[in-house]
């Protein structure tokens, strides 16, 4: 392991996914105008209990616990940084709470099963996309949601906002059917496809009971 401490910095490098690092916001915010309705679309519903993997500067987490209520959003990321700025985009929020740790050990984390568990704009770069799933199905309770929001696989070179190409490498990216494919045999079903124009889509999969 090589966890680098850099004043209060804290990231375990070899167990962070590749091509995932936090785009820079004022991009990420022209391509994400509506994080609101991007949570509403994905079924996220006031009272429920969501953890956001992966959920770096907090951008759609902070979204998530305003459409919550009473519910409670846990953000999960590997990197004290990220978590840092998450926690500040939901200041005065008193319904989210934080866990800095790797994904890939969710169900170590977790300690109250979940309504639904989200992994925005990540998923293309683990390694184990199957053994994230399983780990996503154990904290979840019987019928819950796993949702994951992905890149079209179109050609990066075709996403461009603010006049340039953005996003993974064009061969990370993931299809519907191909996000299925790794996630089902986690046991899940896939109960809806979400179109989030430009450029992404939503794929939300059921927790078998
Ligand atoms: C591309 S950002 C996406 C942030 C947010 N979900 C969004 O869509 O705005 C990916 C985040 O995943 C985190 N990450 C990468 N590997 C991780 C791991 N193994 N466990 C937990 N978080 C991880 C990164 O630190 C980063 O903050």
């Amino acid at each position: 392991m090589s966890a680098r401490q850099a004043g209060d910095r804290t990231i375990d490098q070899d167990r962070l996914f590749p091509a995932t690092a936090m785009p820079d916001s004022t991009w990420w915010h022209a391509l994400w105008p509506d994080p609101d309705g991007v949570v509403a679309a994905l079924g996220i519903a006031p009272g429920m209990t969501v953890i956001d993997l992966g959920c770096g500067d907090g951008y759609f987490t902070a979204a998530i616990a305003r459409r919550l209520g009473t519910g409670r959003v846990v953000g999960v990321d590997l990197d004290s940084a990220m978590l840092a700025q998450a926690k500040a985009a939901c200041a005065g929020m008193e319904n989210c709470a934080w866990l800095l740790g790797d994904a890939m050990e969710l169900s170590r984390l977790i300690a109250e099963p979940a309504d639904y568990a989200l992994i925005a704009n990540t998923f293309h770069g683990v390694p184990d996309k199957t053994a994230l799933a399983r780990e996503a199905g154990v904290t979840l309770k019987a019928g819950g949601h796993f949702a994951i929001v992905n890149w079209h696989p179109i050609p990066r070179e075709t996403t461009t906002v603010l006049g340039e190409p953005r996003g993974p490498r064009t061969e990370l990216r993931l299809s519907p059917e191909e996000t299925r494919a790794v996630v089902e045999p986690a046991g899940f079903k896939l109960e809806a496809l979400v179109e989030l124009p430009p450029y992404h889509y939503g794929a939300v999969f059921a927790r078998a009971q």
